[in-house]
């Protein structure tokens, strides 16, 4: 696997908690600190249906990354904000479909790196490769990208639960237009954000903790117009901007519905 970044001398700060390993944490991995576990319990405190829409978003990842392979034909993701490799990591899902998928994995936070290093080892007909840079550099994450994936072919644009961190709107709607200006036509755009205008009032409340907590992130939510802005200038697939669990649903439990408060969509560029 190809191994870059951008971060050499990048240290990580285990006495504050950071978005990756708190999600760890939720989707019971083994990668977190006490102050992300006291950061995760008092979120889950606020709204306990929590960990529901966080797996819900990783079933999205999957069923998007299925359609993209499938239907839409599609060979090469650049998956940005990867998080802590989990279970259907984006070139599981997609080499178990084609074997040839290439996939990018960006992550701005070094223990990621770490691990992704280690984990996210592709098939041998693919490739996988990881970046260590920030989301709000999108010309760093391009040029390192077009080391693996070839710009004049379609390629997938995945950012999930990850737009949050972008807090700014006008920096959020400029970074994506650019990540999609340097792809060409029947390329795609895949969004998961968290929804001001779906959830229940205490979703307010976990952002509020998680970000009171200390730690580097800040986040936002976004209600559907705010979303749907990222979508500009491409064609939403059906069902367009939906609830996360209403996008393409396979065959999830009705109760993964509950606490699952997030926009989900995938645009094509004509
Ligand atoms: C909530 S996790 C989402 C992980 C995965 N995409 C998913 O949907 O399950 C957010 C991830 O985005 C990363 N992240 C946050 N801000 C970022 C930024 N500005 N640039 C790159 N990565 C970022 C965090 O380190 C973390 O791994």
């Amino acid at each position: 696997m190809a191994f870059r970044h951008t971060m050499p001398h990048a240290r990580f700060d285990v006495t504050v908690p950071h978005s990756a390993r708190v999600l760890d944490y939720f989707l019971g991995g083994k990668d977190h600190f006490a102050a992300d576990r006291e950061a995760g319990d008092r979120a889950i405190e606020a709204f306990p249906q929590l960990v529901n829409g966080v797996r819900a978003n990783r079933d999205f990842l999957a069923r998007a990354v299925r359609f993209l392979v499938g239907e839409a034909g599609i060979r090469q993701f650049l998956d940005i904000g990867t998080g802590i490799p989990t279970a259907n990591n984006t070139h599981e899902v997609a080499q178990r479909s084609s074997a040839e998928s290439r996939i990018v994995y960006v992550d701005n936070d070094p223990i990621v790196l770490t691990h992704a290093q280690a984990l996210l080892a592709s098939s041998p007909e693919g490739a996988c490769a990881y970046l260590g840079t920030d989301l709000r550099n999108p010309d760093a994450i391009l040029t390192g990208a077009a080391e693996t994936l070839d710009f004049s072919k379609p390629v997938a644009i995945m950012l999930l639960s990850v737009m949050h961190f972008v807090t700014d709107d006008d920096q959020a709607a400029a970074v994506v237009r650019r990540l999609m200006a340097q792809c060409p036509p029947g390329s795609a755009l895949t969004i998961s954000h968290p929804a001001s205008d779906l959830g229940p009032p205490e979703l307010r409340e976990v952002f509020r903790v998680l970000n009171s907590s200390g730690g580097p992130e800040h986040a936002v939510l976004r209600d559907r117009a705010q979303v749907e802005r990222f979508f500009d200038g491409l064609d939403l697939v059906p069902p367009g901007l939906v609830n996360g669990w209403q996008w393409r649903p396979e065959d999830e439990a009705p109760a993964t519905r509950d606490g699952v408060v997030f926009w989900a969509g995938v645009g094509r560029k004509a």
